[in-house]
């Protein structure tokens, strides 16, 4: 062969290997996103913003939020608070705001937080709604009557398409107002919430009074759509130098969840069963190791899971598992150690956390190999494995998490520090298209999309490793 001919063969080998690397590099590189926003201080809103206005009238309910009020969305718990008097808990309700042909009786509770005293919290579980009706609903009865609407979640079946919201530790800065206008256009059906709502503990004695506000400002959305509440750090409010012992205290006295139907002994773990997903909350800061009451329920709970029925398996908890960021990191890891392998076994989709103030989204990885005395302590790609995201950027007081270890680890496969929200638009069984959305200086943009496929009916496509 000529030199000239050889030269030349060499040359096109040599790119042919350049490229060749450079393809594995993408593949199996993430990304740290080039979008950079410097952390500044938030505040929350100020006492007498419009967002947080009282509504008018004598009593009148405000607060007025909803969640499922049994396994499969037959049934909506409706709360509010009124501030006067008890008055009384029920609601009516019907397919028409002239027809409320129907009446749930609820009950109301209140509590003391060191010098705050609540207003009066009811709850009313509206029973025996059809799938997929629409449905009005008021309550204030002998006072001020305020009328609000839902549609009532689809039948659970294997294709039975949903757009499910995602948005954590979302407070009440002008950042989250802009992640709650952001989710209201973008129009799902309901709000997988990843924990820390209101950051009231932030405030001089945990002033309550910002519990009040923060269900003023997110009645908006919560009133016309259940939204699924995973505990955070910032519901424990237990502050032993304030008298104030009890765990969870404003969180649940404010907030139920429909535990007692998926077979749960307490409030902050359960499932339900939505369109054709099965969605299990999980609780960061309860017990959670072998034996414990939320280790048995989830080991129980994954043997009831059925994929041919709902076949998009999805976890959610508070603190992420994988996480590349420096705030918070490794917090989830005792979780992660206790749940992995449960998680992989039950070829687990997704697995949404809050918690860290930004946003990330890892390959299908899995670390169950190790144990600790092999050395195999290094996540792996894995298709069986459960994708990771999160998703602690609703835009809270504290500002955003944007300082993250360095170089970015191999599970990562997107990282960017900034205020959104999500949505997972579930299609049918194969297919769930993702979105996630920045906030952009009041636009919203889609910075982050993936075509998920299914862990059951898709085990071997591995989604998670290129963009489509
Ligand atoms: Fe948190």
């Amino acid at each position: 062969m000529a030199m000239g001919a050889r030269l030349c063969c060499s040359s096109i080998l040599f790119v042919l290997v350049v490229l060749l690397l450079a393809a594995t590099t993408m593949a199996r590189g993430g990304v740290t996103s080039s979008f950079w926003r410097k952390s500044e201080a938030t505040e929350d809103m100020p006492m007498d913003a419009d967002v947080f206005a009282v509504p008018p009238g004598p009593n009148a309910p405000q607060q007025v939020h909803m969640t499922f009020g049994d396994k499969d969305g037959t049934a909506m718990t409706v709360s509010w608070v009124t501030m006067e008097e008890a008055g009384n808990s029920t609601v009516m309700y019907g397919r028409a705001t002239d027809k409320l042909d129907m009446a749930a009786d609820g009950n109301h509770t209140r509590y003391k937080y060191h010098n705050y005293t609540s207003g009066f919290i009811h709850h009313c579980t509206l029973t025996n709604l059809e799938r997929g009706v629409k449905y009005y609903y008021a309550m204030g009865f002998g006072r001020t009557v305020r009328t609000f609407w839902f549609t009532a979640p689809p039948k659970p079946g294997p294709d039975v398409p949903f757009r499910l919201g995602l948005i954590g530790d979302l407070g009440q800065t002008a950042y989250s107002n802009s992640t709650l206008t952001h989710y209201e256009a973008t129009g799902g059906d309901a709000v997988l919430f990843m924990g820390d709502l209101s950051y009231a503990d932030k405030h001089p004695l945990h002033d309550n009074n910002r519990w009040d506000t923060w269900g003023r400002f997110s009645e908006r959305s919560v009133a016309y759509q259940p939204w699924l509440w995973v505990t955070g750090n910032h519901e424990i409010d237990y502050a032993p130098e304030l008298g104030e012992t009890m765990p969870f205290k404003p969180f649940t006295h404010r907030y139920p969840t429909p535990h007692l139907a998926s077979g749960s002994s307490e409030p902050y773990w359960y499932s339900v069963r939505l369109a054709s997903a099965h969605i299990i909350v999980l609780s960061s800061y309860s017990a959670f190791t072998k034996y414990t009451p939320q280790y048995k329920w989830l080991e129980a709970e994954l043997k009831r899971v059925n994929r041919t029925e709902t076949p998009w398996l999805i976890l959610a908890s508070h603190s992420p598992w994988y996480n590349s960021n420096n705030f918070h990191y490794m917090e989830g890891e005792p979780m992660r150690v206790q749940f992995e392998q449960l998680a992989v076994d039950a070829r687990v989709d997704l697995v949404f956390s809050g918690h860290v103030h930004a946003y990330e989204r890892s390959f299908r990885v899995s670390n169950v190999k190790y144990n600790i005395t092999d050395g195999r302590c290094t996540p792996v790609r894995d298709r069986r494995a459960p994708v990771y995201i999160t998703i602690g950027d609703g835009g809270n007081i504290e500002g955003l998490a944007n300082e993250m270890t360095q170089p970015q680890p191999a599970y990562s496969a997107f990282r960017e520090a900034s205020f959104g929200h999500a949505v997972l638009d579930i299609k049918n069984r194969t297919h769930a298209y993702y979105t996630w959305y920045r906030n952009d200086d009041g636009a919203k943009v889609a910075a982050d999309t993936m075509w998920f496929t299914n862990r059951y009916h898709m085990p071997n496509h591995d989604d998670s490793a290129t963009k489509q």
